[in-house]
C-alpha cells in the first residue's frame, strides 16, 4: 500500500473517484485525466435542512452516511464503470464541517484500501478553482481566482498553479451568507442565492442605492452593514417590493465584487481572472465580471452553472492534478475543518 502511494504518478488515462461532503451535498464523481467528466452526481440535503433555515451540522453528518453509498453506486453505473477500473480515490478533507468530512474522507480512505489504490485530500477552496479550469485548463498566469462561496469571499493571486496569495478578503460575512441572510430575512427560501437572482430578475436594481462598504479602502470587502442595511430599510419601508429590494441588494454585492477583482487583477498583474464557489451561479456577478475583465483585457474563466456549486467532479480534478505531481495522502491523515488554502488567509 505504501509502495502504490508514494510512487503514483497519475496520467490522461487515470480515473480518480472523488467525493465532496463538506457541507450539505453528497457528492460523488467519476473524472478521467483530470477533465474529463465521466459523471457526477449530487445529491442535496436541501429539504432536510430548509426547515431550519441554514445547515445542521448533526444532520448532515448522518445525511451523508445515509446517501453516500448510493451516490457511489450512481456515479459508478453513470459512468459506465465499475470499482475495479478506479485508480485513485479523492475526497475533500477540508474546510467544512468536521463530522460531515469524516463521512467522505472515512469512505475515501475505505474504497482506496480495499482497492489498493492511492487516495488523495482534497483542500475544498482549491478545487473550486478546478471547477472553473475543468472546460480550459491551459490558462496564462498571473492569475485572479475570486472565490466566492457560502462560507468564504476572497481574493487570491496566482503565479502559477499551486502559488496561492490572499490579496484581499471579507472582514466578516462571506458573499454567499449575505445572499442566505437578506432571503432569509425577505422570506424568499433557502438557500438564498439562486432565489435572490430568480426575484432580482424582477425587480429594479436603481430602487434601492444600498451602501458599497469600502469601496475605496484596499482590497478586503465586508458585506455585514449591507445585510443590516437591507433590513433596517425593509422595516422602514414595509411595503417596498421583494424584487427591488433583491435587485438592488444584488447589485450592490456585484458592484462590489466586480470592482475589487478589477482593482486586484491590477495589482497583481493578472492576465486571467477565474471565478469560483457557489456564488459564481450568479447571473449577474457572471455577465458584469466578464464584461469588465473583457473591458481591460483579460480572459475571464467561468465555471459552468452546474460546477459553480458543491459537487465531486471539481474534487476529483483537484486530485488528480495532485496525483499527477506524485503527491498523494497517507492514510493516517484526518480531515480539518479549518485548512486554509493561502497564506496570508484569515
Ligand atoms: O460553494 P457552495 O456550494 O458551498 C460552499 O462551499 O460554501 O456555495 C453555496 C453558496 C450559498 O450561499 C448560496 O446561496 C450561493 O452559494 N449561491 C448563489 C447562487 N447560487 C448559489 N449566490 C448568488 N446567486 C446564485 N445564483
Ligand atoms: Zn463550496
Amino acid at each position: 500500500m505504501a509502495d502504490v502511494q508514494q510512487n503514483f504518478v497519475a496520467d490522461e488515462s487515470t480515473v480518480v473517484l472523488g467525493i465532496e461532503t463538506s457541507c450539505d451535498e453528497t457528492a460523488v464523481s467519476v473524472v478521467m485525466g483530470g477533465g474529463d467528466v465521466l459523471s457526477s452526481v449530487v445529491s442535496s440535503q436541501l429539504d432536510e435542512h430548509a426547515r431550519f433555515g441554514g445547515v445542521v451540522p448533526e444532520i448532515a453528518s448522518r445525511a451523508h452516511l445515509e446517501a453516500l453509498p448510493n451516490v457511489t453506486a450512481e456515479a459508478l453505473e453513470r459512468a459506465g464503470i465499475d470499482f475495479s477500473r478506479i485508480d485513485a480515490v479523492a475526497a475533500t478533507v477540508g474546510p467544512g464541517l468536521v463530522g460531515a468530512l469524516l463521512v467522505g474522507v472515512s469512505a475515501a480512505k475505505a474504497t482506496a484500501l480495499a482497492l489498493d489504490v492511492p487516495f488523495v485530500g482534497v483542500n475544498h477552496l482549491e478545487a473550486h478553482l478546478y471547477a472553473a479550469l475543468l472546460d480550459d485548463p491551459d490558462v496564462e498566469f498571473p492569475m485572479l481566482f475570486v472565490l466566492v462561496s457560502g462560507g468564504h469571499t476572497m481574493f487570491v493571486a496566482m503565479n502559477d498553479p499551486h502559488d496561492y496569495r490572499v490579496v484581499g478578503q471579507t472582514i466578516d460575512d462571506a458573499a454567499g451568507e449575505a445572499f442566505d441572510k437578506v432571503a432569509r430575512f425577505l422570506d424568499l427560501g433557502f438557500p438564498g442565492g439562486p432565489a435572490i437572482d430568480r426575484s432580482a430578475q424582477n425587480g429594479n436594481e436603481k430602487a434601492v442605492n444600498f451602501p458599497r462598504a469600502m469601496l475605496n479602502d484596499g482590497l478586503d470587502v465586508s458585506f455585514s452593514g449591507l445585510k443590516t442595511a437591507v433590513i433596517n430599510h425593509v422595516r422602514a419601508n414595509p411595503d417596498v417590493s421583494n424584487d427591488d429590494v433583491a435587485a438592488s441588494f444584488q447589485r450592490a454585492v456585484v458592484d462590489v465584487l466586480v470592482h475589487k477583482a478589477r482593482l486586484a487583477a491590477r495589482e497583481c498583474g493578472a492576465r486571467t481572472i477565474a471565478l469560483g464557489g457557489g456564488v459564481a451561479a450568479n447571473s449577474q456577478l457572471r455577465r458584469e465580471l466578464e464584461k469588465a475583465g473583457n473591458d481591460d483585457g483579460l480572459r475571464v474563466l467561468l465555471p459552468s452553472r452546474e460546477m459553480c456549486t458543491d459537487n465531486a467532479a471539481m474534487i476529483a480534478s483537484a486530485g488528480w492534478y495532485r496525483l499527477r505531481r506524485g503527491e498523494s495522502t497517507p492514510l493516517d491523515a484526518g480531515a480539518n475543518p479549518n485548512l486554509k488554502l493561502a497564506r496570508g488567509q484569515r
